[in-house]
């Protein structure tokens, strides 16, 4: 069967590439995929499951299920502070979807978007499938690698629609700032952009930051689609449920789109979203917690191995470790990792050119299996001859 031009030539996610190697080997530790180790809180399992009991098995609303859009609304007005209603919420299939739909209602063929290079890969399969360009503007670790409004500015062409945010980041943990939150905002209304901004690891900030949403700032909501999702706050990647916050009118084309799409999000993943946002976030908070202890362990370890700087991120669950000292590239460390140590990282390459000298590990692994792979990493690469014992 032939395939279309969309089909031979979708990226191939290079962390997925790396999932499908561990398959071959045995004994592995995986570090390359962003998916809470945690176990979704029993409450929410139980909302779920009790969904299931009581007729939760039919279709539901295109734009999800009444109660789970107040639900959010209510969130996004309190935490976030984003002035909307139910009517501002589209529940879509995880993050991924409302990124997507996102793109497709917003922007048409030819558009470009801008991007902070290292970036999520799956960004440059949602803006293909659109035909859309996208633009990725290089950050560096000097900066933490935070996109800034001058970067963004240089790289404005007449085809610049939108720009896609993500803070937290992944896969550099970086975490903007208010004040250049700000300063993208500014650039955004003076040059007629849309802003994108995909904030599914706002929960997962560190040393006492916190995430801000631009779409609260002055002028700004109605030229921004706001993405979240459960997927990483409440360890839910399974349940896939998502959302995109924007303009009544929008949100109304998103739910027409979404009919051809998938119809809706499962309606027990919905009520279990719902049960978790009525929750008191004490899970949350603990999740967080570890997270950080855990970006810590990796700080103390990854920097006595030869070759290897880590500095802690700001935000999100992994660690962008350069390796540019051992003078390999980042696919030859990650393969050498995997032959000798039995671990699975992702090269930086896969999040692209600016990630080359990085690799990714994820730190959504409990620390003994943590201290385990940093040994293993240690033993493949030798330690520092300045690092004690
Ligand atoms: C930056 C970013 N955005 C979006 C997603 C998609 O998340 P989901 O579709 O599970 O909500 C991910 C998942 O890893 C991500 O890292």
């Amino acid at each position: 069967m032939k395939l279309s031009t969309i089909a031979k030539t979708m990226p191939v996610s290079g962390i997925r590439r790396m999932f499908a190697l561990a398959a071959g080997y045995d004994d592995v530790i995986n570090l390359c995929i962003g998916e809470p180790d945690f176990q979704t809180p029993a409450y929410i399992i139980d909302a779920g499951a009790y969904a299931l009991r009581h007729g939760y098995t039919k279709y539901v609303d295109n734009a999800g299920l009444p109660a789970l859009r107040k639900a959010i609304a209510a969130k996004m007005a309190a935490e976030n502070g984003l002035k909307c209603s139910e009517k501002n919420v589209m529940v879509t299939n995880g993050a991924g979807q409302a990124l997507m739909s996102s793109i497709m209602c917003a922007l048409n063929p030819g558009d470009s978007l801008i991007l902070a290079d290292p970036y999520y890969p799956n960004y440059l399969g949602y803006c293909k499938l659109a035909g859309v360009n996208a633009i990725a503007v290089p950050t560096c670790e000097e900066e933490r690698f935070h996109l800034t409004a001058a970067a963004i500015e240089k790289a404005l062409t007449p085809s610049t629609r939108a720009i896609l945010l993500n803070s937290p980041a992944n896969p550099t943990g970086a975490v903007l700032s208010l004040t250049e939150l700000e300063e993208i905002a500014e650039l955004a209304r003076k040059r007629d952009l849309l802003i994108i901004a995909d904030e599914p690891y706002e929960a997962i900030v560190y040393e006492g930051r916190r995430n801000y949403s631009i779409a609260s700032l002055p002028g700004m909501f109605e030229r921004t689609i706001t993405v979240n999702s459960f997927s990483k706050t409440f360890a839910m990647t399974g349940w896939r449920v998502g959302y995109a916050v924007a303009e009544e009118a929008f949100i109304r084309a998103m739910a027409v789109m979404q009919e051809s799409l998938t119809s809706s999000v499962n309606a027990a993943s919905q009520y279990a979203a719902c049960a978790a946002l009525a929750g008191d976030g004490r899970e949350v908070l603990q999740m967080k917690d570890e997270y950080e202890k855990r970006a810590e362990l990796l700080t103390r370890s990854l920097n006595r191995i030869k070759g290897f700087k880590f500095t802690k991120p700001e935000g999100a669950f992994y660690a962008f470790v350069n390796i540019k000292e051992t003078g390999l590239t980042s696919a030859e460390v990650a393969q050498r990792l995997i032959e000798q140590g039995r671990v699975i990282t992702t090269p930086g390459s896969a999040f692209g050119p600016s990630g080359e000298g990085y690799i990714r590990i994820s730190f959504a692994a409990n620390s003994d299996i943590l201290a385990e792979a940093t040994r293993r990493i240690e033993a493949v690469f030798g330690r520092k001859s300045c690092s004690r014992p």
